[in-house]
Order: structure tokens, then C-alpha cells, then sequence
């Protein structure tokens, strides 16, 4: 197996160092892009997960890989950067693919859920890309990785309030804000819908169909007098069901990708309804 670590230039000889000192071999370092590095080194099988868990809980942003064969192949289709638009992309830290050109790039570390590739994420990043228009307050509810939250912020909102129930997600949501220089705008809690305060232009909440339902007033009620509440995580066919627990709200597009949608909702109408196919 092969322990890969994401840094920084200023890091690499440490990082480097480190890896000798727990008997790393054959130790390399990759540049998929002006600031990242990567340094590789090899581990045997039974090593490699427990240096990579060791790493992270040094701080540093650790994966151990296969080493070549149909387990690389898979795991290099996997880490490939995802480019949703001349205006955003998103990639894995540890990705070895070249990155240099790609706009608009967050990063993510290990740990939570969420990468952008689910289509039930990269349909509400397509709502982002066409509905953020600067300065936005954003609730990321049910946040995973923070992936939403981050690209709505590289986007021009202002600033994230992103939860979970899940304490992986809230620290990975920091973790993936820090390594994008967004920790000053993302502030990252366990602490339920209900107990958040205040009212947000946009309300994000990719949490499944059960999960929208039995948070409906809170989402409804978190939201701005014109702001824009984006569900997903649902099929189509229960887009009307999921539309009317979040009355009064409207519901102004519905996106579909295979068998996933994404319901945009409103206080009122500001465009007629739309189906968009991804
Ligand atoms: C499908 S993942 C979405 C992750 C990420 N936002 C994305 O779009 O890729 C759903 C996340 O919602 C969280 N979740 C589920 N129910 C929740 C609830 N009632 N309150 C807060 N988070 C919840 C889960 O722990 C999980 O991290």
C-alpha cells in the first residue's frame, strides 16, 4: 500500500521526515498543482491504514492507496477532480491528478460524506452555480464533508453555518474549511436545527426524504423572506409529497438527475415552476 499525505511546499521535508520515521519506503513527492504537494511513500498492507490514522491524528491530511492493479485503477477514477463549471471545481486533497488548470477549486480532506461526485450533491451544486449571487448567509443542514457550504462560499456567499448529527461531519466540515483558508467564514456544529438562531438566505439540506420531512418547520422557518430552501436527496416521484410539508414555502425548480431530484423552494413564486434535467 502506498501512504499518501496532501501539503503544503513549506511542509514537504517534514512531511518527508515523518514518513521515514514510521519506516516508509521508496518516499516521492507529486505536484498536481502550483500549492499542492503530495509525498507518497510505501508501506506494507498491514501498515499502511494504521500510519495513514496516525498521520491524521497528527494533524496532517493522510490516505493510504493500493499500490497498482484494478485497486488503483478504481481508486484513480475515484480521486478524479470533479469540474462543475468554468467557475467551480472540487477534488479530493490527496488526488494525484493534474489540477492546475481547474477553476475555482475546493479541496477536500478525509472524513464526513460528501465529494460532490452523489448526484443528489451535484444537483443542489448546480442550484449554486446558478442562484448565488453574492453575500448569501448559507445553512448547510446535514453538512457531511461541508462540501455545499464551501462551494457556496467560493462562490461569492458570505458565510456557512453548516450542522450534522453526526460529530465526523462537524469535524471534517472544519478540517475541509481550513484547508480552503474558509474557516473564518464556516462555523461547523452538532447542535440541532431548532437551536440554531436566525434567518439564512439560503437553506441547504441534501438529507433524504424522511429526514426533510420531520425537519420541515425548521427549514421552512430558518429562511429569509426571500430566500431559496434547496432539498435533495429525493426521487422524483416524491417531489410533491416532500413540496407539501414545507408549506407555505412554493416550489420554484425542480432538478433531476437518474433517479434523484432536488426540489428549490420559495416564499413565493420568483420564476414559474421548472423541471431542469441534469
Ligand atoms: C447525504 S449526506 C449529504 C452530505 C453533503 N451535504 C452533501 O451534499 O454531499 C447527509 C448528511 O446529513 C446528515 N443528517 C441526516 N439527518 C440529519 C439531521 N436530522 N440533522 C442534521 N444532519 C443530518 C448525515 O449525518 C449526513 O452527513
Amino acid at each position: 500500500m502506498i501512504v499518501v499525505v496532501a501539503t503544503t511546499q513549506h511542509e514537504v521535508a517534514g512531511v518527508q521526515m515523518r514518513l521515514r520515521e514510521l519506516e516508509g519506503r521508496d518516499v516521492d513527492v507529486l505536484e498536481p498543482s502550483d500549492t499542492r504537494r503530495l509525498v507518497l511513500a510505501a508501506f506494507d498492507e498491514w501498515a499502511a491504514e494504521p500510519v495513514a490514522g496516525a498521520l491524521r491524528g497528527e494533524g496532517r491530511v493522510a490516505v493510504a492507496r493500493p499500490v497498482d492493479g484494478p485497486r488503483l485503477e478504481a481508486w484513480m477514477r475515484h480521486t478524479r477532480p470533479i469540474a462543475f463549471s468554468e467557475r467551480l471545481s472540487v477534488c479530493f486533497a490527496w488526488s494525484e491528478h493534474d489540477r492546475g488548470d481547474l477553476p475555482g477549486l475546493i479541496e477536500l480532506g478525509p472524513g464526513g460524506f460528501g465529494s460532490g461526485e452523489h448526484p443528489s450533491t451535484a444537483l443542489v451544486v448546480d442550484q449554486l452555480l446558478g442562484r448565488i449571487r453574492g453575500g448569501e448567509r448559507v445553512l448547510d443542514v446535514g453538512c457531511g464533508s461541508g462540501v455545499l457550504g464551501l462551494c457556496a462560499l467560493r462562490l461569492g456567499a458570505s458565510r456557512v453555518v453548516a450542522l450534522d448529527i453526526k460529530a465526523d461531519a462537524v469535524d471534517a466540515t472544519r478540517r475541509n474549511a481550513a484547508l480552503n483558508g474558509m474557516e473564518r467564514q464556516v462555523e461547523a456544529t452538532n447542535a440541532p436545527l431548532e437551536e440554531i438562531d436566525g434567518t439564512f438566505d439560503v437553506v441547504l439540506a441534501n438529507i433524504g426524504r424522511a429526514a426533510i420531512v420531520q425537519l420541515a418547520p425548521e427549514l421552512v422557518g430558518r429562511l429569509s423572506p426571500d430566500g431559496w430552501l434547496a432539498v435533495s436527496g429525493i426521487s422524483s416521484s416524491q417531489c410533491a409529497l416532500v413540496a407539501g410539508f414545507l408549506c407555505p414555502l412554493v416550489a420554484l425548480e425542480c432538478g433531476t438527475s437518474g433517479e434523484w431530484s432536488t426540489l428549490i423552494l420559495g416564499r413565493r413564486p420568483q420564476i414559474p415552476v421548472a423541471l431542469v434535467e441534469r
